[in-house]
């Protein structure tokens, strides 16, 4: 029997999902349908586009490499885009955060930060630490052992959770009580724990959760005094997302490994990395091979990617990145600060280019309500969870902002009148 060819879609229950329109082109923040319809992006491509999209100086840089060398594996021979791009990198990160190994999408970045911190342990003969550490809220991707490190209560893993690792859960530590707790934790604890990972200052696809510098300084000097590796996983809050080109310099935190993906090429190909300090390098030098990081993927380091990546890195020395999220993230408290006494409205937050309107319970059916509605006011923005939330892209202008924001407080305020105050 001939069956219709179907794309599988990500996140999607696919018997009620609504129809997947059709997507023709986009430019700046603007997407355009196959109806002609025009929307403004309110989500730059699960938070990839930072310079909006089509850039012409990352679009002429994949131009040009692929007339040259688009790809060529990463075994024995090296080009000179993955080289700049990690000459780039580690300029940017701080500290020695050197040394760059590459992949195609965050969560294989994540599986091979863990794969690392396990070895460096068994290289350095404590095979015994073999836990990670990750807190509630967190998400570090869809693959087996960054599920085991994602917040099991999340919605998105719960049928794989018997089959998962077992690590090891904590609150984040938020308050004095809280971190007083994690230290003694910490401090019985840290003899089986090869890493702590987790999201800095924000917790993206587990509910955009916003957790202070304090914070994460903090947990990032106990896992140092109790000599606890740290992993830090910037997939989501790198590249100006939360108002600095990391998050980590607003703590000044420096991690052992640093997990960066989505916006590193500026919403274009897919591209990874996973950059270690010198140290963690280290572990792995030796004579035999069972000392070295044996892992590859086939694509890693693909020289468009990284031509993408190095006209993107251009882009945020020569423009104003991180001024604009400055003025995104003064408007959209402006904006959304409107909508904190409306019923069912549980918590505005705003970090960066990220602004969140948090409501008192996880949507159902108003899922595919709200993404219609948003449809017909000409943005595009896509709920989850309890969340109705906007990460533009960097270069968004004030009147495009203004579009995103006016329908997040009509369409929530619609919201709670007919799905909430009157129920
Ligand atoms: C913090 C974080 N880590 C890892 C991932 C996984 O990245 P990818 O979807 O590219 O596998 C995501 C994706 O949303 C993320 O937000």
């Amino acid at each position: 029997m001939t069956q219709n060819a179907t794309v599988w879609r990500p996140y999607a229950q696919m018997q009620t999902a609504l129809p997947a329109r059709e997507i023709v082109s986009t430019e700046g923040a603007t997407l355009t349908l196959a109806d002609g319809r025009k929307l403004i992006d309110g989500v730059a491509s699960w938070w990839t586009a930072c310079h909006g999209y089509n850039h012409p100086h990352i679009i002429q840089a994949i131009q040009q490499q692929a007339a040259t060398l688009p790809h060529f594996m990463l075994g024995e021979l090296i080009h000179q885009p993955a080289q700049t791009l990690a000459k780039k990198l580690s300029k940017l990160l701080p500290g020695d955060l050197n040394h760059v190994f590459y992949s195609e999408s965050g969560s294989v970045a994540v599986e091979i930060a863990m794969k690392m911190a396990l070895q460096y342990w068994i290289n350095h003969q404590t095979p015994e630490r073999q836990q990670f550490v990750y807190f509630q809220h967190g998400y570090h991707g869809d693959t087996f052992f960054t599920m085991s490190v994602s917040d099991p209560q999340d919605g998105i893993h719960p049928p794989f959770q018997t089959m998962l690792p077992p690590q090891l859960l904590r609150p984040i530590p938020t308050t004095a009580s809280l971190l007083e707790e994690f230290e003694k934790w910490l401090s019985n604890n840290s003899h089986r724990i090869a890493a702590l990972i987790l999201e800095p200052l924000v917790q993206g696809a587990g509910g955009m959760k916003i957790y202070s510098t304090d914070t994460l300084r903090a947990i990032c000097e106990l896992c140092r005094r109790f000599d606890v590796l740290i992993i830090m996983d910037e997939v989501f809050t790198g590249f100006g997302r939360t108002g600095s080109l990391f998050a980590i310099e607003q703590a000044d935190v420096l991690p052992d490994i640093v997990c960066l993906s989505k916006a590193l090429t500026g919403g274009t190909l897919p591209l990874a990395a996973t950059i270690a300090r010198h140290h963690v390098f280290q572990a792995f030098l030796g004579e035999t091979p069972d000392k070295g990081l044996m892992h590859g993927t086939t694509f890693m380091g693909n020289a468009l990617a990284c031509a993408a990546a190095n006209a993107s890195l251009d882009l945020f020395a020569s423009q104003p990145r991180i001024q604009q999220v400055a003025l995104i993230e003064e408007l959209l408290m402006a904006e959304l600060q409107t909508l904190k006494d409306v019923p069912g409205v549980k918590d505005v937050r705003v970090k960066g280019a990220i602004g969140v309107v948090q409501l008192a319970k996880p949507m159902t059916t108003e899922l595919n309500w709200f993404k219609q509605r948003f449809i017909e006011d000409g943005v595009w923005c896509r709920p989850f969870g309890d969340i109705v939330y906007t990460t533009p892209a960097l270069t968004i202008s004030h009147e495009e902002l203004l579009s995103i924001t006016n329908a997040i407080v009509k369409q929530v305020t619609t919201w709670s009148k007919h799905f909430y105050t009157h129920k």
